[in-house]
């Protein structure tokens, strides 16, 4: 490996706060979420502690995949704003000392993007080589490669017999090539222009699928069948490899990559080779989901969240911890108890968020203990993935009518589930606009306290324990830097230290709804740093009880 320039390592132990514009606030009631409205929050993210926001894709796009399509990288969608609005958050976020990181969406274009445009209305265009146009001769398609959201990876080009396009995601967001000099120029083009700006560092979408080898058929899988041509291919290195070569080595900036599937060895190979910084780990998101199939539910077990988890956390050089995105169901929902132990249980999973090692990621409304919104309805429906996974459902199952699968589905999958709007307080629309019909329905649990508002002034809420480990990990070297040593895991409580030198911070969590026997007696109740109840038993760790001490 060649001797490189260190980049600074600033990102390490951030709190990372993702926002989702559409549903974060809305400035002008229109219905959508906007940049001017998340300039309106920077005070209260900074007061929360927020060091960097990860902001969702803003760019102009027709919002089939909600911003995941873009259609031009160098405009600001209208519904977000324009380009001062969003260089005015730049500004204003640095007035706070907070970072904003940007998604970068280059697997793939929306199908409305110029450059795609351009190949289907000409065939000689220099645009055709930069996405997938393959002949499928006497085949149905190309290859037997299917849709990361269920059905066929290629679409059929209009007028043109026999061809198609790839798209490992829906047919609106064709897939680039990275086989082409020339796509990889333009995605560093876009990267300087917002690292330019003042952009400290990018999420990166879907990374480990960029460089496809060969576009063979598949093994036989349900999903992701073809994925050993396209996931964590040679060529996917090399390229991240060049962005850093080429540009990312003269900024002080991080690249977060989504990378599923993914092996501890092959992210750290990803981090020593300088192609990523950090990244997201997926084995533990889908620890409620059967191997095969995720969308199908089982029962949830503390054992299969974690065990990935501290895998990671010992064999990765530097994780990017998280339990929610937009992209996932709500913690709570999935992790811990909406009713009787709601607030127990939020405070005991940012217990465990804040207390691993590596930079901490909050998804909007995590802070306060946002749940799952289930009640909408089949014309509600919005997410593209949902919409995709029904079609399949219903060709499969014809005979079941069309809103029972829904509902069958909506019980076990949806994103629109952790996407409803951001609850502020309890006026109309939970605060998020003025009363304008917002472009997802907001969860009606708002009114029972689910606010920020509500949040705010009481002193053993969610929000201000969130505040509390947020000061506790910003101040702490161990929590920062200690190296993590897992003690005890079992399907009821977990048992992990945080050393550094001679120093110990010890972590116990219960995640589940009963007492579990436990030695409280000899835990010095003095060296308590945190815990998520504020009464002890002495022979019991109580229902979603989250202690951490100093040894
Ligand atoms: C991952 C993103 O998080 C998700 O929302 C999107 O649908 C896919 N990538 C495709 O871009």
């Amino acid at each position: 490996m060649d001797q490189v320039k260190k980049r600074s390592d600033d990102f390490k132990n951030k709190i990372i706060y993702q926002i989702y514009p559409l549903s974060f606030c809305d400035s002008n009631n229109d219905g959508y979420g906007d940049i001017q409205g998340i300039i309106s929050k920077l005070d209260y993210l900074k007061d929360l502690g927020v060091q960097i926001i990860w902001l969702s894709p803003i760019y102009k796009s027709p919002m089939f995949d909600n911003g995941y399509d873009i259609s031009d990288y160098y405009s600001i969608n209208p519904i977000f704003g324009t380009m001062e609005d969003f260089d005015c958050l730049i500004n204003e976020a640095k007035k706070r000392d907070i970072r904003i990181v940007m998604d970068l969406v280059i697997n793939h274009t929306s199908d409305q993007h110029y450059f795609f445009q351009d190949a289907l209305k000409d065939k000689n265009s220099k645009y055709r080589d930069y996405y997938y146009f393959r002949n499928a001769g006497k085949r149905k398609y190309p290859n037997n490669w299917n849709s990361a959201f269920t059905g066929p990876a290629w679409e059929k080009v209009p007028n043109e017999d026999g061809m198609f396009y790839l798209h490992l995601y829906t047919k609106q967001q064709p897939d680039l090539n990275f086989h082409n000099e020339e796509v990889i120029k333009e995605v560093e083009n876009v990267m300087k222009f917002y690292l330019d700006k003042g952009v400290y560092g990018f999420r990166c979408d879907v990374i480990n699928q960029i460089y496809k080898t060969s576009l063979k058929n598949g093994k036989f899988r349900i999903l992701n069948r073809g994925g050993e041509h396209y996931i964590n291919q040679e060529g996917t290195h090399k390229v991240l490899r060049r962005f850093y070569d080429d540009l990312l080595s003269k900024y002080d900036t991080f690249l977060v990559g989504e990378t599923s599937n993914l092996t501890t060895d092959e992210a750290n190979k990803y981090i020593r080779n300088h192609e990523l910084d950090t990244m997201f780990e997926f084995e533990h998101a889908m620890c409620d989901g059967v191997k095969w199939f995720p969308i199908i539910k089982k029962k949830f077990k503390m054992k299969n969240l974690l065990k990935p988890i501290y895998l990671w956390q010992n064999k990765v050089d530097w994780v990017s911890v998280y339990l929610e995105n937009h992209d996932q169901r709500r913690s709570v929902t999935r992790f811990g108890d909406t009713k009787k132990y709601h607030k127990e249980s939020a405070k005991a999973l940012a217990v465990l968020l804040f207390l691993l090692k590596g930079s901490t990621y909050v998804y909007q409304g995590q802070e306060i203990g946002m749940t799952d919104y289930t009640d909408n309805t089949m014309e509600e429906m919005d997410d593209c993935a949902t919409k995709y996974a029904l079609q399949t459902a219903k060709k499969l199952f014809f005979f079941i009518p069309k809103r029972k699968l829904f509902k069958i589905l909506n019980s076990m999958y949806n994103r629109d589930h952790a996407r409803s709007p951001m609850q502020w307080d309890c006026s109309v629309n939970a605060g998020f606009n003025q009363g304008a019909k917002p472009w997802l329905k907001v969860n009606k649990n708002y009114m029972n306290g689910i606010t920020v508002e509500q949040e705010k002034d009481d002193p053993n809420s969610i929000l201000k324990f969130y505040k509390k480990l947020v000061s506790l990990k910003t101040n702490s070297e161990i929590i920062k830097k200690g190296d993590i040593k897992v003690i005890f895991l079992s399907n009821k409580y977990t048992e992990f230290e945080r050393c550094l030198d001679d120093k110990k911070i010890c972590v116990l969590i219960n995640l589940t709804k009963k007492k579990v026997k436990y030695p409280i007696a000899n835990i010095n109740k003095e060296k308590i740093l945190i815990s998520s109840v504020e009464t002890y038993d002495d022979k019991y760790l109580l229902p979603y009880q989250a202690i951490v001490y100093e040894v």
